[in-house]
Parts: structure tokens; sequence; C-alpha cells
């Protein structure tokens, strides 16, 4: 590692520190943790108790803890009432939380606890009314933690370098899911004393544990009239009773057989059960990696089994990102891009190389999008490794880019020293790196330590360039066998749409197509038709319809494709379906796009849409598309 470059390149001390967090976690070392919440329906809160067991230097004077809209009631150090301070909120990282430890730090088993209530402004929370739910019969409570939320969920060293084992136990009316698996009855409640005991409630408390140590942004909770089925040996699906059985079909063909591909690529699945819970229409990601516990979209439930690929990915995490994580923000590429190459590397195991270059396909047409979307004053987060010092919003940086600029950096290093070479390092790098959290550096030392006898070739990588040069990184060849079809029916439509005649096609065109096959062919067709004039261009979308009926497809991606299409070429009638169908969707993914066309051919429509509906959205969500809409 002598290499100038190298050194130029690399900033002292590994892991790096995390600029997004107030704690002061780095003179801390958290050992477990200890959370028990109590489900307020009537004032839509929680309320929380929350033991940290502290290894601390003894001279230490001060803990400093994460916290965003809560009400702290008390602080107890190794057992004495302490002083806290909250300080004025500082966007968008929250308020710290400063505990003052009057020389009673010892070196190890400490611990504190803070009894505390969520408040109506916590961001990580989602509550429903009985009547936004599905079944309608019980309100419905959800949480999204990261990148930044857990802070106002309970206060903590909100960071993902500080990972700690868990004891969950909450109290609710409902039945209730967390980040763990299911402890023995009476296991973890008897570890909060007195919060139970005070007679305030006799609804169940579920218990859990996390033997696993995880980081702040993992933890989960979901509580409502949630019920489950098999989906596999060691799998279950979550979800409202209504759903239930469509969950059940739409998963369990692939969940066993992703997991049992997934170990052959790395190493053996370390978290004993792997569910999904199928979340309401509210919950604003695709899915969330949350262990144990997948959180997922319903957008996923189409009935053909084509959106697997997100579970695919949600349980890639189970190694990159829950069992080896990016130690601040600025890394996420190594969650997200070595996620996205695990998913792929699971699709291909299974249905075959060009199925794996298909999907990689599609990811750099999603990233040439990103990348254009962000503009110049995006252009510094599309940076593999980016700049979030100087309190920069995590969620304002979140984008495509490092999934894909991830992906594709991983795919060049497959492709530089050999697949065969390439496939024993995964399980080292896992293994390495199993229950910490690291930087950039130290994944590329890791990789110099891997292939010592491969050294000129690791030199003959631009390093700086692939860190830290904004836009596309250069694109690789890719076997394009699966997507040459959507190519070329999506070329005959452009130059179809020229001459104004649309007679050869007919619905068989797409006969034994999948839905990721129309997905490519639409966004294809999109991006050719913008270099057709207006009218040919509307003609060409509505004849695409009647041929097609993808518009009526029942499947979101092919759904968002479509619109983003027809709104291109202003087929005005689709403009109020669009605005109808945000109605019903709450996935950032889509509600996001949805939002910032219609506001570019109709903004009033985009304001009244939004002002309609922005309370069935998640408080993320809202946020974003406020933002999006310049308001
Ligand atoms: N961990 C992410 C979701 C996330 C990232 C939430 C950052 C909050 C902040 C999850 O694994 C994810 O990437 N979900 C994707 C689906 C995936 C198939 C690319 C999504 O939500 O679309
Ligand atoms: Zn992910």
């Amino acid at each position: 590692m002598s290499s100038t470059l190298l050194a130029k390149s690399r900033p002292a001390g590994s892991p790096e520190t995390d600029p997004s967090t107030l704690s002061n976690y780095r003179q801390v070392s958290v050992k477990h943790t200890n959370i028990a919440f109590k489900v307020d329906w009537a004032q839509q809160r929680l309320v929380g108790r929350v033991q940290f067991k502290l290894g601390l230097e003894p001279s230490l004077n001060e803990l400093v803890l994460d916290s965003s809209y809560i009400d702290i009631k008390s602080v107890l150090f190794n057992g004495q009432k302490h002083q806290f301070h909250l300080a004025p909120r500082a966007e968008p990282l929250g308020a710290k939380l400063s505990i003052d430890l009057n020389g009673a730090a010892q070196e190890n088993d400490n611990s504190l606890e803070i009894d505390f209530s969520t408040t109506a402004e916590c961001t990580a929370v989602q509550w429903m009314t009985p009547e936004q739910t599905d079944d309608k019969v019980a309100p419905y409570l959800f949480s999204q933690c990261q990148a930044i939320h857990a802070r106002s969920l309970f206060p903590c060293f909100d960071t993902p370098a500080v990972k700690s084992t868990f004891s969950i136990a909450i109290q609710s009316k409902y039945a209730t899911v967390s980040s763990g698996n299911i402890a023995p009855e009476g296991s973890t409640k008897k570890l909060f004393g007195s919060f139970f005991d005070d007679g305030s409630s006799d609804d169940k408390v579920y218990e859990f544990v996390q033997e696993q140590v995880i980081p702040s942004y993992l933890f989960s909770i979901a509580s409502g009239a949630i019920t489950s089925a098999s989906i596999g040996p060691r799998s279950k699906v979550y979800t409202e009773k209504g759903n239930l059985a469509a969950c059940k079909y739409e998963f369990e063909a692939d969940t066993e057989r992703f997991i049992q591909t997934a170990e052959k690529i790395v190493f053996p699945y370390d978290w004993k059960t792997y569910n999904v819970l199928v979340l309401p229409q509210g919950f604003p990601y695709g899915g969330m990696e949350n262990p144990n516990m997948t959180f997922a979209t319903p957008t996923l439930i189409s009935g053909d089994r084509e959106n697997v690929d997100v579970i695919a990915h949600e349980l890639a995490h189970s190694w990159s990102g829950n069992l080896v994580t990016n130690c601040s923000w600025e890394h996420f590429w190594l969650n997200e891009g070595w996620t996205v190459y695990l998913e792929r590397r699971i699709v291909g195991a299974i249905h075959g190389e060009p199925h794996r270059h298909f999907s990689a396909i599609i990811g750099w047409g999603d990233l040439e999008e990103a990348i254009k979307t962000l503009g110049e004053s995006g252009k510094p987060y599309t940076k593999l490794v980016v700049d979030l010092k100087g309190g920069q919003d995590p969620d304002d940086a979140f984008s495509t880019v490092p999934y894909e600029k991830g992906f594709n950096f991983l795919f060049m290093l497959e492709n530089l020293v050999g697949r065969e070479a390439f496939d024993p390092f995964i399980p080292y790098y896992f293994g390495k790196f199993k229950g910490k959290s690291l930087d950039s550096y130290q994944f590329r030392d890791t990789l110099y330590e891997f292939f010592a006898d491969k050294k000129d070739l690791l030199d003959s990588i631009d390093w700086d360039t692939w860190y830290y040069t904004a836009g596309l990184p250069a694109k690789p060849k890719f076997d394009t066998s699966v997507a040459d079809a959507c190519y070329a029916l999506a070329d005959k439509w452009i130059a179809a749409a020229d001459k104004g005649n649309f007679d050869q096609f007919a619905k068989s065109d797409l006969e034994g197509w999948t839905s990721t096959q129309a997905v490519v062919f639409l966004s294809t067709l999109s991006a050719g038709l913008k270099n057709v004039a207006d009218e040919p261009r509307l003609a060409a979308a509505k004849a695409i319809d009647a041929t097609y009926q993808l518009s009526k497809s029942k499947n979101f991606e092919v759904i968002a494709r479509w619109y983003a299409l027809a709104i291109g070429a202003k087929v005005q009638s689709e403009y109020q379906s669009l605005a109808n169908w945000l109605g019903t969707v709450g996935r950032m993914k889509f509600v996001r796009p949805g939002y910032r066309q219609l506001n570019s051919v109709d903004r009033q429509l985009a304001l009244d849409t939004f002002n309609k509906y922005k309370e069935i959205y998640h408080p993320i969500c809202r946020t974003m598309v406020a933002k999006d809409l310049g308001l």
C-alpha cells in the first residue's frame, strides 16, 4: 500500500468519524441495549424506556446522545438520577442530549437509563387510523429509522458505527413485530422493572431479542391487525388478514431458495429466521432490511411473483449492511452497492447470467437518469464517497447512485481479477468485518490484503476517480441478450412514430415477456420519443396503450413507466388518472417522479393532488415531495 495516490486520498483514521450524529460515540462503547415501549394509541405516541450498558473512560465527564422531537422525562446513570440538558434543535440532525456524569463513570458495566416519549413531530413513525388500513379493523403504526430517524424514536448514539445486541419489550393492544427473534415469555419484560408493573395497562407485552450486534437504524417496530403465514422453513410473511393469501403466494416460491443461494455465495445465514412484513400503502420504500423482519411495500404484491428481486435485495442486506455496516452515510455505497451486487448474483445463480446482466442494464439506465435528475446542484451526491459534513441531510443525498455506481465498482473489480478469483473474496470480506462498521479505505485495504499477488492489477485502478469523481463511471460491456428484444421493439415504435403508421404492432409483440422486459421497453421508448415532435409523439403514446394496454397492468413498475411515457408525450387524459393513482401508493420511488411529472404539465393539478393526499404519505415522503414541488 505504498502507492502515493492512495496515501494522498486517504483521510487520517479509519473508520472515519460519522458527521451525521451529534453524539460523542467515539468515547463510548455500547455493549447492550434494552428497549421498552408502551404504545399509546389514543395519543399516537410511544412511551419508552431505554437502558444502555456502556464501557467508558472513567474520566469521561459527559455523555452526548442524539434525539429528535423526543420528550425526555428522566435520566438514571448507574442507578442515580442525573442532570440532563437538551440543546436547541440543529437541522437536520436534531437536539443534542447531554448528561453530566459527575465523576460517576466506571470503565465497565455502566448503565444509562432514560425514560422518554415520542411526540407528534416524530419522523420515524407513521400512525394510521383504522380507515387508512386495508382491513379497517384496527389502527396501525410502523417505523422507518434509516438513515437518521431512530433518534426520533428513542434517544441513542444514532450512527451506523455503533452496534449492540438488543432486548426488546413492546406493550400494545395489537400484534407487534420488531427487529429480532421472538423471546421466551417474560424474559425481556422483566428487564424493565416498574415500567410495565405500574398497572396502567394489561395489554400483551411482545418480547424480542437481537443476538447479533445491530446499529440503531436497523431498529424497527410495527403494530396493528397483523397476521402471519409460512413462506418457507425459516420464514413467515406478516400482513393484514385480507392480504395474507396474496402475500404468501407472492413470496413462498422464492424466499428459501434465495436464502440458500445467498448462503452459497457468502456464508450461512446468521439470523435464524428471515421474515417479511408487507405494510400498508403508506410505506415510503420498496423494502427495508430490518433484521429478521424485512419491511416491504405492498406494491410488490402483483400476483405474478415478478417483484421478488426486492426480497433478494433485502435478504442480501443480511450480510451487506446488517452484518457488515457502513461506518457513516458517506460510505453508504458499501451497504447498497454490495447489496445490489449480491442481489444480482442471486438472480444470476437462479435465472442465469444473462438475467444478471439484464438487471445490471436496467440499473445502468436508472443511474443515467438519476445523475440527470440530480443536475448541477446535486452533482456532489453523484460521487461514490460523498461528503455529508456540515450538517447535510442523508435523506437529501439519497439516490440510485450509491446503489448502481457501487454495483458497477464491484462489477469492475470482479472483471478485473476474474470471477474465479473474486468469488472467495466475498466470504473473506464479510467474515473479516462481521459485526463491525467500516469505511471505503478499509475496504480498499482489504482488497490489497486479499489480492496481494495482484497488486499491479489493483494499482491500475484509478481510485480517486472511482471514489471522488462525480457523474457516470466508464460503461462496462453487458450481455444484452435479454434486453435486445425490448430495444428492438422500442426502436420499431420510434421509427413508426415518425411516419404515424402503427399497423404493424399487435398485443402478441409482448408475448412471453416478463414485466421487467416491459419496463425496459417502456423506458427505452420514453427516452427515444423525446426526440420526436409533439404531435407524432402524442399519437405514438396513444397507439402504444391501445395496442398493449400497459396502463391497465397490475404491476406498479410497469404502470409507473407508462405514466412517465404518457405524461412526457402530453396525453392529457392520463393527467387525472396519474393524480388518482398517486392517492393509492406511498412508495417514494413512484410518488416523487409522479408528482414531478404532473407538475411539469399541470402545476395546479399537482398541488391540488398533493394537498388532497399528503396526510396519507409517510412524513419522510411528504417532506421530499414538498421539496420537489418547491413548497
Ligand atoms: N435500505 C434501503 C432503503 C433505505 C435506504 C431507506 C436509505 C432509507 C434510507 C433498502 O434496502 C432499499 O434499497 N430498498 C429499495 C429496493 C431495492 C430493490 C433497490 C427501495 O426501497 O426501492
Ligand atoms: Zn438496500
